[in-house]
């Protein structure tokens, strides 16, 4: 995208010429803004951490364990980035609530929600157990539904704000063995449509982006054979990194992005393209 900067959109001028500073992308200006993302204790969440933290934000890191948080922030404020980090479980509705509050306190406002959190409990239909298929709905999906109610509130009073759904492709084509996960993420982009008409009038866009296979802890653990039928399938012939989804991000919480809504961006290599 940073290539962009010196393109030249149009060579008449015209009454709807593109200005060059509208495509001055180079720089999102991002600077001091304060986005919280969810699950970025490490993967495609702590990736899209340090994106946002190059960028001049304030990250705030929220995760499951103390010290994998500690962590995480430790690594971006070393390098001399603006970070801070909440322990918190997105299925908690009150604490999450506390936990945004206290946010808004110290920094004045939330710029920008990655809800990232996500788990899979992988199983066949009919060996599915309910408590994997109620874990995945209840993190993936109404884990979003909970941040997503509590953050709006401050959004909707600062009448601006960008939140970033990370869903996933197979809430987009399914996958046998992964019911619950595509439910879920197949919700989550339902659900991203819904906010965005609902929260446009207040200024707040909503979208998602659907990743493809990336290399993450997540994916780490499948068989060599399925990472390479995979890679086989996806046009771009090979699986994303964690800053692909970190540079769509930074489009989609930026101005750059300010008449997109309600939109999933599948960052997939190709795989999905219709
Ligand atoms: P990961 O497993 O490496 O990281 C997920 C993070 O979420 C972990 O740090 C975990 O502690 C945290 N988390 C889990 N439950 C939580 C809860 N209740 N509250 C707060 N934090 C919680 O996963 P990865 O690969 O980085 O995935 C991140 C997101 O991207 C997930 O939503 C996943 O479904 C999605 N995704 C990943 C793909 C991949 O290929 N890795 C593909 C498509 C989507």
């Amino acid at each position: 995208m940073a290539g962009w900067r010196s393109w030249t959109i149009c060579s008449a001028p015209s009454k709807n010429i593109i200005k060059n500073e509208d495509m001055n992308t180079a720089n999102y200006n991002l600077q001091n803004k304060t986005v919280v993302i969810t699950g970025a204790a490490r993967g495609i969440g702590f990736a899209i951490a340090e994106a946002f933290a190059v960028q001049g934000s304030h990250v705030v890191i929220v995760d499951l364990a103390r010290d994998s948080v500690d962590q995480a922030v430790q690594s971006l404020t070393q390098r001399g980035f603006s970070a801070s980090g909440e322990v918190g479980d997105v299925t908690q509705g009150e604490a999450m609530e506390a936990i945004f509050a206290s946010i808004v306190s110290v920094r004045g406002g939330i710029d920008c929600l990655v809800n990232n959190a996500g788990v899979t409990r992988d199983n066949l239909l009919l060996r599915m157990k309910q408590e994997e298929w109620d874990l995945v709905l209840k993190i993936n999906l109404s884990g979003s539904f909970i941040c997503t109610q509590k953050v709006f509130k401050h959004m909707m009073r600062a009448r601006s704000g960008s939140i970033i759904n990370i869903a996933s492709v197979i809430g987009i084509i399914g996958n046998a063995g992964q019911a619950n996960y595509a439910a879920s993420k197949g919700g989550l982009i339902a659900f991203t449509k819904s906010c965005a008409k609902e929260f446009a009038s207040r200024g707040v866009r909503v979208n998602a982006i659907a990743p493809g296979f990336i290399e993450t802890e997540m994916t780490a653990t499948l068989p060599a054979e399925v990472v390479a039928s995979y890679a086989k399938a996806i046009p771009l012939q090979k699986m994303g990194s964690p800053a692909d989804i970190a540079r769509v991000c930074l489009f989609l919480a930026s101005d750059d992005s300010s008449y997109l809504t309600g939109q999933t961006i599948a960052v997939d290599g190709g795989l999905t393209m219709h």
